[in-house]
């Protein structure tokens, strides 16, 4: 890491050398760490736009560029050529795992998938059309309660033990909150089968007749769960981090990071997305629903579109449209008039001033619903799926921050606008 010096000029004409950093890649960041103390000034930035708030090894991305890389290595190649799996070693260890090393670390997680039974009475307290996001944050918020006294977080095993934890049961607990939603029986894990085979097994199968698991969504799962496994330093991620910076247990972090992931401007945009489309109903309604997305009287926006980062393209969304077509078209599901209607609005989107001024493209959320929806995934189960891949993103994270011998409590400041110091005055006379 390289070090140079940025001038900052205060209002009574001194300078101040505030130092620059640079990484492995990407813009570099000015090192504002001791501004507060040399100058008695905050910095102002509200949903930390131009902030950095941490170093990272873990994900990078390019938003002009439209790149994504775990670790190094671009998202593109881990789709094709990697499993879910692997890419949790991956984002766990900082490295692609030997094949014994992935043998392993596979049947780890296969090992860990039952819930303590006690877990599972949990879900009778809920109403059978309780949201499974809710659920999921809850069950996992009571994990911390189930592990609180096995967690040490200075303990580089015990911090190994809740990765695979989470892992390992977030599927179980995301098909128990869908079962109870349809009534149906909870179904044990298999430990024989894949980590997607064994979801898909988990959420479908009934115990009066056999179900066989298709490949087929087997394998878009596994690659839906890829591209979803990190993003660095988004929402979700960013919770997990500052619950977690506290020293709190890192099970109730992960579900604080949950309940972050529910918002339709972060992984609830996926459910979003689909009620918009259901909502505009036909290619003809089109028109009628950009104009609104363009009304700043409106509240409406287009979902599945925009990003934070990215400004050109988002490369998940880019594999995922593609995927469709192929998971659509092996699945047989000729009739696809939602698939057909979000590729239509997207041309309109992609013409229109409007989204071209300020770099609106689709975004991972914009297609991936398309796919759930024809693995047979009801719309309120799709950003449960989305906590599943990012589950593995949050856990890394969360390790890099508990061992980061820098590591502070986040705490940012304000620029505080409330009234001025002023005296009590007595009830009797307000
Ligand atoms: N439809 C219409 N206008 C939009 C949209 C949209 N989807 N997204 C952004 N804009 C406009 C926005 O009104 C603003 O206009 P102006 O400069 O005139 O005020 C401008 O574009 C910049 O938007 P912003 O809200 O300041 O940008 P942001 O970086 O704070 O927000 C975003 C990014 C993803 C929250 C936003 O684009 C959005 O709300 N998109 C729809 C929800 C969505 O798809 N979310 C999923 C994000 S990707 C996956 C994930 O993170 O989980």
């Amino acid at each position: 890491m390289t070090e140079d010096a940025y001038r900052l000029k205060s209002p009574d004409g001194s300078e101040l050398e505030l130092p620059v950093r640079s990484g492995t890649v990407g813009p570099d960041v000015i090192d504002i760490a001791g501004l507060y103390k040399a100058q008695g000034i905050f910095t102002y930035d509200p949903g930390f736009v131009s902030t950095g708030s941490c170093e990272s090894d873990i994900t990078f991305i390019d938003g002009e560029q439209g790149i994504l890389m775990y670790r190094g290595y671009p998202v593109e190649q881990l789709a094709k050529h990697s499993s879910f799996i692997e890419v949790s070693y991956l984002l766990q260890h900082g490295e692609l795992p030997t094949a014994d090393e992935l043998s392993e670390f596979d049947n780890t997680i296969r090992v860990h998938t039952m819930l303590n039974e006690g877990m599972l009475s949990f879900f009778k307290g809920f109403r059978y059309d309780a949201h499974p996001m809710a659920m999921l944050s809850a069950i996992v918020g009571s994990m911390s309660a189930y592990y609180h006294d096995e967690m040490n977080a200075s303990n580089p095993a015990h911090r190994d033990i809740f990765a695979h934890r989470i892992l390992a049961k977030l599927p179980t607990i995301a098909a128990a909150a869908y079962k109870l939603n349809v009534g149906q029986p909870f179904i044990y894990p298999r430990n024989d089968l894949n980590y997607t085979e064994n979801l898909l097994h988990m959420l479908f199968a009934v115990p009066a007749e056999p179900y066989e698991i298709d490949p087929v969504a087997a394998e878009a799962l596994d690659l839906l769960f890829i591209l979803h496994a990190d993003h660095e330093q988004n929402c979700s991620t960013s919770t997990v981090r500052m619950a977690g910076s506290s020293g709190a247990n890192p099970y109730s972090a992960i579900a604080a990071g949950i309940a972050a992931l529910w918002g339709p401007a972060h992984g609830g945009a996926n459910e979003a997305v689909l009620n918009m489309l259901e909502e505009i109903g036909d290619v003809s309604q089109i028109g009628k629903y950009v104009e609104k997305a363009k009304d700043k009287n409106d509240p409406f926006r287009l979902m599945g579109f925009g990003h934070r980062v990215y400004k050109n393209f988002d490369p998940r969304a880019t594999i995922i449209r593609e995927m469709a077509y192929k998971v659509l078209e092996k699945l047989d599901r000729k009739d696809t008039p939602l698939f057909d209607l979000a590729q239509e609005l997207e041309q309109v989107a992609l013409k229109d001033d409007y989204f071209i001024e300020k770099n609106l493209y689709p975004n991972v959320d914009f297609y991936s619903g398309i796919i759930y929806r024809a693995l047979g995934i009801p719309t309120s189960m799709f950003t449960v799926m989305f906590a599943l891949g990012r589950s593995v993103g949050w856990t890394a994270h969360w390790r890099e921050m508990i061992a980061d011998p820098k590591g502070k409590i986040a705490r940012p400041r304000q620029l505080y606008t409330g009234p001025a110091a002023r005296d009590y005055v007595d009830v009797s006379k307000r």
